[in-house]
């Protein structure tokens, strides 16, 4: 679950902000600068898979997690593991999004190496997998090769200025439906892009993805690993810069003030819990069309190849100044979900196959660049 930090402002109102930020000074001005500080050096690395995997760790991946972890023992080579510590086993028990996380890392990663003279042949899960749980094996070897056929990707333009924008879009500007056709080139073999900006599709859809975002808070186990995962204000933000990001001088000062903390948060009779809910409701019900990515089966290469594509859909967008934002609630597997999952594979994919990405698209704000972790922190220790 991620809350919109525009919608929380006016809900919660200004009057009490001011006053708050009046006596809280100069701690509530604050940015977390440390955590965004990885956005300034992508790019600046001698060695060229550092250079690379500088740009893959600004990936998009569930809540945030960065469940990377790379091995740079080998000359020339890339190992990529899955950190098991940054699972998300109450949203996501079978670790499928976290391996599409995984695989927008390994694609950000190719293109910048490509962008950088270099080819990079994978092998994924080079010692096996499990289609239940991801374990201590690699998900991913890859060998880097200086390469003159080597092109830019003309998608890679974009990295520094994609987002998941998490903010409510303008329900007075429409998607055409001709610019969701320019996205169709943006993904390649093994997945089915789907969008629908019809006002009949765009209702029902909206509706859904309301729907089960309610049941994901409501459900107190899935509920209580998004709060877990809240850092609120820049001193959480900077120490880890992961998870769910409240920052800016509204959430410092309601920090400050008692206000929003994760205990109000869970209260369901505070005003945190509820500014919460409308705000990602706000979300949900100003979408202005949705895409979404279907594979044939959902194996682990499947979610992997999945996430490669969902990063370059995310890109596509991003050059097209169209704002994307996953709603993954619906596509979850746990037993309060089962109902809707069922409604929006039989609506998606009536001929079978899996809903690997939902999003919803529209025209929203800019918005700031997201916390990571810094490259070092991401490399295996050996
Ligand atoms: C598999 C996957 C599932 C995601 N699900 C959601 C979601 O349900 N809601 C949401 O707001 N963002 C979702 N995201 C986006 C992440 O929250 C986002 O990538 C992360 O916070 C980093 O922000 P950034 O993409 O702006 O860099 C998802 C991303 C991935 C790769």
């Amino acid at each position: 679950m991620n809350i919109s930090r525009r919608k929380s402002l006016a809900l919660i109102g200004g009057g009490v902000i001011t006053a708050a930020a009046t006596t809280t000074g100069y701690s509530v001005t604050r940015s977390p600068t440390q955590a965004t500080a990885p956005w300034k050096l992508a790019g600046t690395y001698a060695d060229p898979r550092k250079k690379a995997l500088s740009y893959a760790l600004l990936a998009p991946n569930p809540h945030n997690r960065q469940p990377w972890s790379v091995d740079l023992s080998a000359g020339g080579e890339v190992s990529l593991y899955a950190d098991l510590d940054k699972l998300l086993p109450e949203t996501d028990p079978l670790n499928r999004q976290i391996t599409i996380g995984l695989g927008c890392f390994l694609e950000v990663m190719r293109m910048a190496a490509a962008q950088d003279g270099y080819r990079v042949d994978l092998t994924l899960f080079p010692e096996g997998q499990n289609e239940a749980h991801l374990d201590n094996r690699p998900i991913a070897h890859a060998v880097f090769t200086k390469d003159g056929a080597q092109k830019p990707d003309p998608l890679f333009q974009h990295v520094m200025t994609r987002r998941s924008n998490k903010e409510p879009f303008d329900t007075s500007r429409v998607v055409r439906p001709e610019t969701l056709v320019q996205l169709t080139n943006s993904t390649g073999e093994g997945v089915q892009l789907g969008g629908s900006v019809e006002a009949q599709d765009v209702a029902e859809l909206r509706d859904l993805t309301h729907t089960a975002l309610q049941i994901e808070v409501e459900t107190p186990n899935t509920y209580q690993e998004s709060v877990d995962l809240f850092r609120i204000g820049h001193r959480e933000v900077n120490a880890n810069p992961d998870g769910i990001d409240f920052s800016g001088p509204l959430f410092e000062s309601l920090h400050l003030t008692g206000m929003f903390t994760r205990e109000t948060a869970t209260d369901t009779s505070s005003t945190a819990y509820k500014a919460g809910l409308d705000a990602v409701f706000a979300n949900t019900d100003t979408a202005m069309g949705h895409l979404w990515l279907i594979t044939e089966t959902n194996t682990r290469e499947d979610q992997i190849i999945a996430g490669q594509n969902w990063v370059r859909v995310n890109l596509a967008t991003t050059a097209l100044g169209l704002g994307l934002q996953p709603l993954s609630q619906v596509l979850q597997e746990y037993p309060e979900m089962d109902t809707e999952y069922q409604t929006i594979h039989n609506r998606l994919a009536p001929n079978g196959g899996t809903v690997q990405m939902l999003g919803r698209i529209g025209y929203g704000p800019q918005v700031a660049p997201s916390p990571r972790w810094p490259l070092e922190a991401k490399l295996a220790q050996t």
